[in-house]
């Protein structure tokens, strides 16, 4: 019984890249023992994180309760959540995404500025620009 499970937030103050590199040790630490597999995008300019979490129904939701109510970022709003038959992101613990690479394009194809802002997506829309800023902007890090 696999789910997946979308959300955005807003980082509390700015994220540098050694707070960018404690959440993923840690998650890459904890997220194996319990099956979760997934991604995780910060826009840097925007202070926007979206991650995506991958795994049995009950580790996502204990999961996403725990990252919910950790004081490093606020405003978690869930976007999609769905069973699913197989993983998408099963080859990573916790990818990071390389928003370095990204092209401004992609996010003009789906929001009305250039900017990260899935605040104002749909559930669907949001999975999808995910999906394609997996796939344009690249995984960094192994899991
Ligand atoms: C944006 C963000 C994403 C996070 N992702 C994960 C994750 O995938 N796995 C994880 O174990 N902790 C993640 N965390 C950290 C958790 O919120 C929490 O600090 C941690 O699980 C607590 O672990 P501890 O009780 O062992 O200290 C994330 C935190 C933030 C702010």
């Amino acid at each position: 019984m696999l789910v997946r499970l979308l959300y955005a937030s807003r980082a509390t103050g700015a994220v540098d890249h050694d707070g960018m590199a404690a959440i993923l040790k840690k998650s890459r630490a904890h997220n194996p023992a319990v099956g979760i597999t997934g991604a995780l995008c910060l826009c840097a300019s925007s202070g926007v994180f979206l991650q995506l979490l991958e795994g049995g129904r009950g580790a996502v939701s204990d999961l996403y309760g725990r990252i919910a109510a950790d004081p490093r970022h606020h405003g978690v709003t869930l976007l999609h959540y769905a069973e699913i038959g197989e993983r998408r992101f099963g080859m990573w613990s916790m990818g990071q995404v390389n928003m370095a690479r990204l092209n401004p394009v992609l996010l003009l194809k789906y929001s009305e500025t250039p900017t990260l802002d899935p605040f104002t997506l749909s559930g669907a829309t949001s999975m999808a620009l995910f999906d394609e800023l997996v796939a344009t902007a690249s995984i960094v890090g192994q899991g």
